[in-house]
């Protein structure tokens, strides 16, 4: 029986590797598959990838984004390409920590790997917002 995935993970497929010129992106799509689906925990059917031409993080490429319903959303740059294992490492674990988040929120410290020095945006899933007249605390 197939699950639904939960969780998305997308990849930009613009982002080009300053050293090579190379668009790594698909590459790094099937390789975090591969990876996911490897995962002895269920992991793969919890999640789905696929690819977006731009996340606006263009400077730090590749920019890998994590979105859950009601869980914070996150980039992360600085990704490598498919051949850095370390990275789709990174990334897969992030994505187990991420499925057992219930809101998605975690610090900086607390991310694997390299995901601790190269989030771009953690955008919480809930917006704050005053009834009308009201000021918002901070
Ligand atoms: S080209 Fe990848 S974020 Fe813009």
């Amino acid at each position: 029986m197939n699950r639904t995935a939960s969780h998305r993970i997308t990849i930009c497929t613009s982002c080009k590797d300053v050293s090579t010129g190379r668009r790594p992106g698909a590459e790094l799509i099937q390789a975090l598959r591969a990876g996911l689906a490897e995962a002895r925990d269920g992991l793969g059917s919890d999640f789905s990838v696929g690819g977006a031409a731009c996340m606006a993080g263009c400077t730090r490429p590749c920019t890998v984004g994590f979105h859950g319903v009601s869980k914070a959303s996150y980039l992360f740059g600085d990704i490598g390409a498919a051949g850095s294992g370390d990275d789709v490492a990174d990334l897969v674990a992030f994505a187990r920590q991420y499925a057992l988040l219930s809101d998605g929120w975690c610090s900086s410290v607390d991310r694997p790997g390299k995901l601790r020095r190269t989030t771009l945006a953690r955008i919480p899933a809930t917006l704050f917002a005053a009834p009308a007249g009201e000021e918002v605390q901070p």
